[in-house]
């Protein structure tokens, strides 16, 4: 299984609308994915599942001393074929209690207990917090957002640090790729910010941006991802052109089928 957070812990700069459809993408390629919705905010959990169908969350799995259940109760189906989620509540900001070692470790230990899965994502929150840290310690790979602005620019430092500071106890951690987000192809800052993330970070940064899109905005509102909701906008394009490039990066078949690859 491989993981992959999303993380930047700068608000808004699409971190949930990167997870869902990077998921869903994978998903479709058949690919057996889990999504894990770090953040109490429960924006990825509401675009895939209505709340009443949800019982057990990862605050029940995560937070809290005793009678903790395993991630497996806490993991539903969603409508796309191959896309399970792990929802996530309110109380899961208590994660940011969690300071004792042992606790640290709880989402890599109840991610290790799965079975099955060819890809987890995890959304995780805009903060630099304890949560990230969980997440951090779970995951091989990181893929950072970077909204084309100016200022989401400076956090991404801080974010590189803390990765670098996570690889002591997790010596496998990698930043996978650090993907624009939200580029206005007419506007001046965007373009300069995108030639400042690619001086900062060379390589490193996705060739693929992900245009400013409306329908990427509307789809979750419809429980959808963005190949549903609109298979020929831009936005579906370029989450498209992204999984590909990602999945080129892990020397995994983006083409055929997994499934298909898998039988042959
Ligand atoms: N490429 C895009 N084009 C247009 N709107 C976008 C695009 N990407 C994200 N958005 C919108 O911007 C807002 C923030 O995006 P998103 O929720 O994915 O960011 P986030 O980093 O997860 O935010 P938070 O830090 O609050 O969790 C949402 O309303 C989303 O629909
Ligand atoms: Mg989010």
């Amino acid at each position: 299984m491989k993981t992959i957070a999303i993380a930047n812990q700068k608000g808004g700069v699409g971190k949930t609308t990167t997870a869902c459809n990077i998921a869903a993408g994978l998903a479709i390629r058949g690919y057996k994915t889990l999504i894990v919705d770090l953040d109490s905010q429960c924006n990825t959990t509401t675009t895939f599942l209505e709340p009443d169908a949800i019982t057990t969350t990862l605050a029940d799995v995560l937070v809290g001393h005793q009678m903790r259940p395993p991630l497996v109760e806490a993991i539903y189906e969603t409508h796309i074929e191959n896309l399970d989620l792990a929802p996530s509540h309110i109380r899961l900001a208590m994660l940011e209690r969690a300071v004792q070692i042992e606790e640290q470790y709880r989402l890599k230990d109840a991610l290790e207990s799965l079975e099955g899965y060819d890809f987890t994502l995890i959304d995780c929150p805009p903060s630099l917090g304890m949560t990230l840290t969980q997440a951090l310690l779970a995951t091989q790979f990181v893929v950072v957002p970077v909204a084309a602005q100016y200022y989401p620019l400076e956090g991404v430092i801080d974010l590189k640090s803390t990765v670098e500071a996570t690889k002591r106890p997790n010596p496998a951690l990698a930043v996978l790729g650090y993907v624009v987000t939200n580029f206005d192809t007419r506007n001046r800052i965007c373009a300069e910010a995108l030639q400042k993330i690619q001086e900062m970070f060379g390589e490193v940064v996705f060739e693929t941006v992900i245009r400013t899109n409306v329908k990427l905005q509307t789809a979750p509102a419809f429980r959808k991802s963005i190949y549903e909701h609109a298979p020929d906008s831009h936005g579906s394009k370029d989450y498209e052109a992204l999984t590909d490039e990602m999945l080129g990066r892990l020397k995994m078949n983006s083409t055929i089928r997994a499934v298909e690859a898998r039988a042959k």
